[in-house]
């Protein structure tokens, strides 16, 4: 029997009894010694779009859960097992040890695994994104200058250290604010700036809203840390931290300050520039553990650390793989793509080496674009020599407000959302 019609089989059973085990191509436990005969059925929990998408009949569903249930075979199964491949996962599905003796148990396991998964995410993970060049999006890049970008990162680095430890951790907090409200009164719409002060360090993270006009609800989160640090133990006299981390920042800053002359977005963006990041992403873990347990409906997180050095060459950047998002790595493609046109290398920290992690370990999609290859970036951060020098270079810092523009102009005027994985 073609397996199509096998399908069909199964699944007209199911329809017509409670579960199945009763069909009688099975054998009474639904199983074979030959696990690669086309007859050999494996009753399988899957992610339900999934399923669907690779056509497979679904014997019991649960949509919020996005899981459902069904019996495959060693042919359907290299079908799955290939296209969860193609998505840079293998765990999208999960053989069960033997064929459900009904449907209370198949509710139970089900209902067992939507107790751990935090969210319910709709999902369109295997349509492969792809962007069509807006314009307002192309204005919106060519009002980007990266000579806005030095300058905020001399003003940055030419305070003596913003080390969170220091006896006067938040010098650099009002100053800065004043530059972000000083871009903010031109926007046409509602804009609120705020520190946050923090459990676990004295220093103030700051947090700017652009409040979205559709669905305020729904956040798209661009974020750096503002803080610096040098010397063993943050024992440097000056930690002017130019490239580590006022660059990243200087480029958020940017970022906003064209954002504040757009048309008002559909979805919430929110600009965090973290306290303490330099002594254990502390800022950052306290916001993304508030929001985790307030549950926002967070579609996305860019986090910018490193962007002046170049350290592969011009115009080459890196997606780092680790505590990120496939999804958002291959958004990133397209966009860059549509509207950079850079090189982009992969490569991965190995640890959880900056803020995104923070999101990351709590559920949220995270994307964390950075100057270089981590073995390739800038040697002299941790020290009193990250100054503004002719070794950074703010074009190449450009290309991340390009990318945190593009973020907040496609995904917050968008209804895409896709899956924390
Ligand atoms: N910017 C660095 C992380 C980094 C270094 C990214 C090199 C890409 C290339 C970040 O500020 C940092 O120093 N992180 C700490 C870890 C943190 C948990 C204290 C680090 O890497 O030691
Ligand atoms: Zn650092």
């Amino acid at each position: 029997m073609p397996n199509s019609s096998l399908n069909h089989f199964i699944l007209t059973s199911i329809l017509s009894l409670t579960i199945l085990n009763t069909s009688p191509l099975l054998n009474a436990h639904g199983t074979s010694t030959d696990d690669t005969h086309p007859l050999y059925t494996i009753p399988i929990i899957a992610d339900l779009s999934l399923l669907k998408t690779a056509d497979i009949p679904i014997m019991y569903k649960d949509e919020e859960a996005n899981v459902g249930y069904a019996v495959i075979n060693s042919t359907i199964e290299k079908k799955l097992s290939h296209m969860a491949h193609l998505l840079g996962r293998c765990g999208n599905y999960e053989r069960l040890p033997e064929i459900p003796q009904n449907l209370i148990t198949v509710q139970n396991l089900i209902h067992g695994i939507r107790a751990q998964s935090e969210k319910n995410y709709q999902i369109s993970f295997l349509n492969p994104i792809t962007l069509v060049e807006k314009p307002e999006i192309t204005n919106a890049l060519q009002q980007l200058r990266s000579d806005n970008i030095l300058e905020s990162t001399q003003f940055l680095s030419s305070f003596k250290s913003r080390y969170n430890k220091q006896a006067q951790p938040n010098q650099h907090i009002q100053p800065f604010m004043d530059r972000l409200a000083a871009a903010a009164q031109f926007a046409q719409f509602p804009i609120t700036i705020e520190t946050i002060s923090h459990q676990s360090t004295k220093q103030l993270s700051i947090k700017v809203t652009l409040v979205g006009a559709t669905r305020p609800d729904e956040y798209i989160i661009l974020g750096g840390h503002l803080d610096s640090i040098s010397g063993w133990g943050g024992s440097g006299k000056t930690a002017p931290g130019a490239d580590d981390n006022a660059s990243g920042s200087a480029a958020l800053y940017e970022t906003f300050r064209v954002l504040t002359q757009q048309t008002q977005p559909e979805r919430s963006i929110e600009f965090y520039w973290y306290a303490g990041e330099e002594s254990g992403l502390l800022g950052s873990s306290e916001i993304a553990e508030q929001a985790k347990q307030q549950q926002k409906d967070i579609i996305a997180v860019l986090q910018l650390d490193m962007t002046s050095y170049p350290g592969d060459g011009p115009l080459k950047i890196t997606s780092m793989t680790d505590f990120t998002n496939l999804w958002l790595r291959d958004f990133l493609k397209a966009v860059n793509q549509t509207y950079l046109n850079v090189t982009i290398q992969e490569d991965q920290c190995g640890y959880g080496c900056s803020d995104h992690a923070s999101w990351y370990r709590r559920g949220f999609p995270t994307l964390f674009p950075t100057e270089s290859k981590f073995n390739s970036s800038f040697k002299a951060i941790h020290t009193e020599k990250d100054v503004v020098s002719p070794l950074l270079n703010f074009e190449h810092a450009l290309i991340f407000s390009k990318i945190a523009i593009t973020m907040a102009m496609e995904l917050g005027n968008s209804t895409l959302r896709q899956p924390a994985f």
